[in-house]
């Protein structure tokens, strides 16, 4: 059997991860700059990651979700405590699509309206509701077009109160990322949220943030939205969540009802992917990864600012984009061939997204941003 050739891959095979480093099937060393997707948050393989995960191996990995599970408990009081939202109810689930689709659906049970708004330039995931409300007409088949998804422009106060004014009575949701990541790292404007949430509450709304990239610590903030100061009705995890173990997870205000069966899954919250999520949470505590996150982040920004052919640099801690003037895929590759760096791109070609490890060490971004500067010099 061949496998479904779907992605465009390095001809690179990695065979061993630690921290920041990759090494591949010649024993090359590779900086990982990109967290394989904004997924790798305390580093691969941390050692605390290694030992709870076997650890919970020699225990037991998995029963379905009708006994009880006390490492969800736990993974639930440590996610509220870190991010400050102890209030908030958990649901997990496996992946950032799975966590947007049970949201999609929460609100719609919550209030029983059938229309989504969302935003240009979004990614929510490929999963049926998930990519309907995904800007990206080459992922999203006719199977998941309809008039009940509707469309806003990014940023565009006067567009979102006429979607209100037009739709408002049927709006069940409205779902937006923190940070935009695959479409750019695209920021909202200071008071874009206040005003999303303003008219979500006058219409009877539910707010949904999509952190799945944005969050877990990625921003500087445990969430991107904490911020702005304001208070989503449901947010979505997952990426940075078990760095690299497949994990999602739905945050729920507690004004939502729970009721048995109104949400489920078969893999969802077992007990190894549990394991994994507290490691990330216990190591993002104790060795204080938002703190070092601020910081690096800064730094590189300030190192790279006044490199040539840099147009802007869109950040929020570790979340980069380096805006190009140009096409950003030949400094891409470059990069990855000649300096042995992983780096990102997104839906805007000209931008490099930046998105290490928040553990990433000064010395590191110091080899990233002398490589970036010698590349960068010599287009
Ligand atoms: C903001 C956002 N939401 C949802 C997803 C989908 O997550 P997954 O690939 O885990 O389904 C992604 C993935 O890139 C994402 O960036």
């Amino acid at each position: 059997m061949n496998l479904f050739n779907v992605y465009p891959l390095f001809n690179i095979h990695p065979i061993k991860a630690q921290g920041s480093f990759l090494w591949d099937d010649k024993g090359e060393k590779y900086l990982d700059f990109y967290g394989g997707h904004a997924v790798i948050s305390i580093g691969h393989n941390h050692p605390r990651y290694q030992t709870q995960l076997k650890k919970q191996l020699d225990k037991i990995s998995f029963y379905s979700n009708s006994v009880q599970n006390e490492l969800q408990t736990e993974l639930a009081e440590k996610l509220g405590k870190l991010s400050g939202l102890e209030e908030y109810n958990l649901f997990l689930c496996n992946s950032g699509a799975e966590a947007n689709e049970n949201a999609l659906k929460l609100a719609s049970f919550h209030n029983g309206k059938n229309k989504v708004l969302y935003f240009s330039g979004s990614f929510h995931g490929r999963t049926s509701a998930a990519v309907s409300v995904t800007d990206n007409p080459k992922i999203v088949a006719p199977v998941n077009y309809d008039e009940r998804f509707i469309k806003s422009e990014w940023n565009n106060v006067e567009q979102l109160e006429e979607a209100f004014e037009k739709h408002g009575s049927e709006i069940s949701s409205v779902i937006i990322e923190g940070i935009q990541g695959v479409g750019g790292i695209i920021i909202p404007m200071m008071g874009f949220l206040t005003k999303i949430k303003e008219l979500c509450e006058k219409h009877d709304v539910i707010l949904i943030l999509d952190e799945v990239q944005s969050g877990y610590g990625r921003s500087g903030y445990f969430f991107a939205h904490q911020e702005f100061g304001i208070e989503a009705d449901i947010i979505t995890t997952a990426k940075g969540m078990g760095n690299g173990f497949p994990i999602g997870g739905v945050l729920i205000h507690p004004k939502f009802q729970a009721s048995n069966g109104l949400l489920g899954t078969t893999f969802g919250g077992n007990h190894l992917a549990c394991a994994a999520a507290i490691a990330v949470l216990d190591v993002m505590k104790d060795e204080n990864l938002i703190e070092n996150t601020k910081e690096m982040g800064a730094y590189i920004e300030n190192e790279i600012k006044d490199f040539p052919h840099i147009k802007t640099i869109r950040r929020k801690g570790l979340m980069i984009g380096i805006e190009l003037d140009r096409d950003c895929s030949e400094v891409r590759k470059t990069l990855l061939y000649n300096h042995h760096i992983f780096t990102g791109n997104s839906n805007d070609k000209a931008v490099l997204r930046i998105l290490p490890a928040l553990n990433i060490k000064k010395e590191e971004t110091d080899i990233f941003i002398n490589a970036l500067k010698e590349v960068l010099e010599n287009i």
